[in-house]
This record gives structure tokens, C-alpha cells and sequence, in this order.
């Protein structure tokens, strides 16, 4: 079997490409990744020498560099994880976001028309089903939940369903979309609410929480992510959806706290702040299509992972050290100073 993996060198792709390779050693993946801000080829060092890994340094919406990698590479299954990925860059900046998540999606969906392929699997996320309330805790998207956005990038993201369905449905395209809650665990850019938060936490700086720090995620161990993208793209039903996620609703506040607890910090160090512009109150996943059709269900429990996360960052500070002295101090002074 021959994978390409797009987006593999970021943060759920990379566990994607560990995954693979350590469960199905005679696979090939190759990854096509443009090496964005968030994409980090030093993530990928342990498995660069690996003879069934190849990595490609390309561009999802660059048409000649995708059907050339086609031409040569032949692969059975496409697995796209390539997304511009972060809200509140999406409200910041939303044009890359629709260009990636949507253009990007079409083009490799293009390609995949023309070489042939058995399976083409799109990563989306919960986020394309709007928000929940907090007062109404028996609710939670099912894959019939209307879809329903808020960003610029869940907007993206429902685009690019919309049309994986259409390719299918017009063309014949034999697609699976998978659409899961919040992931943490090793590799997490620290932009994102957990890693940020050990970050700042372990360098002694404010811990940012916007508005009031009630929002509801449902939080999954990247690895159970990547296990369930395993069972759809091999017993998945061509053109269905699948919900991920583990029922383990938490608010945001709440998870700051644990941080601090963890890591031995005060919760002083808690500064809440202006709130996201359109900020989704709760997502849920009600994961039973998953769990009935291809026996899914999460292995971590969140007090395990977090732990582990924990731990990883305090062992890897080298990664995520490099990251934030460089280009990511700007983008952290424009988001935060003024809020
Ligand atoms: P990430 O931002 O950590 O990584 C994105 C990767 O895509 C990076 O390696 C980047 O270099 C690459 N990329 C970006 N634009 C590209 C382009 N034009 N061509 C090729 N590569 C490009 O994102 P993530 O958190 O790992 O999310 C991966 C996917 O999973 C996304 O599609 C996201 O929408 C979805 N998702 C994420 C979560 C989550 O909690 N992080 C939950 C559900 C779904
Ligand atoms: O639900 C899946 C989605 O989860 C994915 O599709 C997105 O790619 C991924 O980024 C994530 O989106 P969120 O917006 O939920 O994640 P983020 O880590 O940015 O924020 C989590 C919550 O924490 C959210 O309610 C906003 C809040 N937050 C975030 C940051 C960065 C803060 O309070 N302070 C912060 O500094």
C-alpha cells in the first residue's frame, strides 16, 4: 500500500505518519508538506531515514508539483491533513485559509481522478458543525447536525467537506470524511490553547484566557485521532462521515488549572483576556457511528494524556523552544499585546 500523507510534517499528521509506520511496516507513506509556520521537518528526524518514508517539500494548491508527485508515486490512498489550522489566525488573515482548505482540497482531489485511486480521505473537524450551549449538555453533533460555521477557518473546512461530497457524488470519487474534536499530545504547535499554555507556564509568563474561560472543548489524545483515520481509510464506507471524539467535555479554565497543578505553577499566573471574536461555546461529539460500525473507541484517558503531553514538552523543550524564540515572538505580540 502506497499513502500520501499531506501535512505530516505538522502536528496531528506527524502522529499520523509515526502511526503508520509502526503498525504497518510494509506501507509506503510519503509525505507532501509546504513546510508552513506550522510544519516542522524536525519533527519527522525519526523516521527520515526509514526506506518506506519519503518526504516532499510541495505546496497542496501547487497543481504541477501534486500531479507530478501523482505521475511518479501512484498512490492508493490519500490521507489530507494539509489545513491552514489556527482560528484565530483564520480571523486575523482568512484568505490562505480558504485558498489552502479549499483550493488545496480540489486539487488534490483533481489528481486523484486522473492517477486512480482506492481511497481519498479528507481530516475535517467538529468545528464545521457551529457550537453547542452550555445549558443544553444532552446535545452533541452527530454526522446529521446541519453544518453550521463561525470562522473564516471552519468555513474553510465545511467548504472543502462539501465539495470531498460532491467529488464523490458527481465524479464517482471514492472519498471518506472523518470530522473530530480538539486533539493534544506530543508535536502540538504552541499556539494552540494546551501547549501554549505549558509554555508560558514553564517560562513563568501570563496564561491568556479569553473571556471568561467557560468554553467547553472535547478533548481527544492525538494518537486515538490516529488510530480511528487507520480503521475509516482501511473498513470506512466510501462516501460516509465519521464523528471522532471521546466524550470528555472540559472547560477551557479548567484546563489551565490542571496545568498549573501539573507543572507546580500558581494559578496567579491565570490572565483572562478579550474574548475570540464569534468564540464557539461547546463542542461534543456523539462518536456512536464510529464505535458501531468499526469497533472505535478511545484507549487515553484524558488524566493519562495529559500527563504524557506534560511530560513530552518538559523532555522536548528543544522543539518547541526553537519555535517560539523565532519568527512565532511577532505573531505572539500581535495576537496578545492588545487584548
Ligand atoms: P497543523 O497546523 O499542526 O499542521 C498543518 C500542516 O499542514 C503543517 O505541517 C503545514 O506545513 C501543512 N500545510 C499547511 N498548508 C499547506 C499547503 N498549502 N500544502 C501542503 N502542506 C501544508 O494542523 P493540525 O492541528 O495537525 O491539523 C491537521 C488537520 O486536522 C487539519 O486539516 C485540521 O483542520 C484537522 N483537525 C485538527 C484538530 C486539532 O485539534 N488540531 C482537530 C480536528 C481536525
Ligand atoms: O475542534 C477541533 C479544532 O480544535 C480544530 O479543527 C482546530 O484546528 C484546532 O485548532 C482546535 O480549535 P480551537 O479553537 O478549539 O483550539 P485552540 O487551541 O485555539 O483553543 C481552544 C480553546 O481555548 C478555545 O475555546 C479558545 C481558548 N483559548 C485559546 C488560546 C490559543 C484561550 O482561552 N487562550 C488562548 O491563548
Amino acid at each position: 500500500m502506497n499513502i500520501i500523507v499531506t501535512g505530516g510534517a505538522g502536528f496531528i499528521g506527524s502522529n499520523f505518519v509515526f502511526h503508520m509506520l509502526d503498525k504497518h511496516p510494509d506501507y509506503r507513506i510519503v509525505c507532501l508538506d509546504k513546510l508552513t509556520y506550522a510544519g516542522n521537518l524536525s519533527t519527522l528526524k525519526s523516521v527520515m531515514d526509514n526506506p518506506n518514508f519519503r518526504f516532499v517539500k510541495a505546496d497542496i494548491c501547487d497543481r504541477d508539483a501534486v500531479f507530478a508527485l501523482f505521475e511518479e508515486e501512484k498512490p492508493d490512498i490519500v490521507v489530507n491533513f494539509a489545513a491552514e489550522s489556527h482560528v484565530d489566525r483564520s480571523i486575523e488573515d482568512p484568505g490562505i485559509f480558504l485558498k489552502t482548505n479549499i483550493l488545496g482540497t480540489q486539487t488534490l482531489m483533481d489528481a486523484c481522478r486522473k492517477y486512480g485511486i482506492q481511497r481519498y480521505h479528507q481530516v475535517s473537524t467538529d468545528e464545521v458543525y457551529g457550537d453547542l450551549p452550555l445549558d443544553r449538555p444532552d446535545l452533541f453533533f452527530t454526522e446529521e447536525t446541519p453544518i453550521h460555521t463561525s470562522s473564516p477557518y471552519s468555513s474553510s473546512k465545511a467548504g472543502a467537506d462539501l465539495l470531498v461530497l460532491a467529488y464523490h457524488r458527481t465524479f464517482g470519487l471514492p472519498v471518506t470524511i472523518s470530522r473530530c474534536s480538539n486533539n493534544y499530545g506530543p508535536y502540538h504547535f504552541p499556539e494552540k490553547l494546551i501547549p501554549l499554555m505549558i509554555a508560558n507556564a514553564l517560562n513563568d509568563k501570563p496564561l491568556p484566557v479569553y473571556g471568561k474561560g467557560e468554553n467547553v472543548r472535547d478533548w481527544l489524545y492525538v494518537e486515538d485521532h490516529c488510530k480511528a483515520i487507520d480503521l475509516i481509510i482501511h473498513n470506512g464506507k466510501v462516501g460516509e462521515v465519521y464523528n471522532i471524539g471521546g466524550h470528555n467535555e472540559m472547560a477551557n479554565i479548567d484546563i489551565v488549572k490542571i496545568i498549573c497543578k501539573e507543572l507546580n505553577k500558581p494559578e496567579s499566573l491565570i490572565t483572562y483576556v478579550a474574548d475570540r471574536k464569534g468564540h464557539d461555546m461547546r463542542y461534543a461529539i456523539d462518536p456512536t457511528k464510529i464505535h458501531n460500525e468499526l469497533g472505535w473507541l478511545p484507549e487515553t484517558k484524558f488524566a493519562d494524556g495529559i500527563k504524557k503531553t506534560i511530560q513530552w514538552y518538559l523532555d522536548n523543550k528543544d522543539w518547541w523552544e526553537e519555535i517560539i524564540s523565532g519568527e512565532y515572538q511577532n505573531y505572539y505580540d500581535k495576537m496578545y499585546s492588545n487584548r
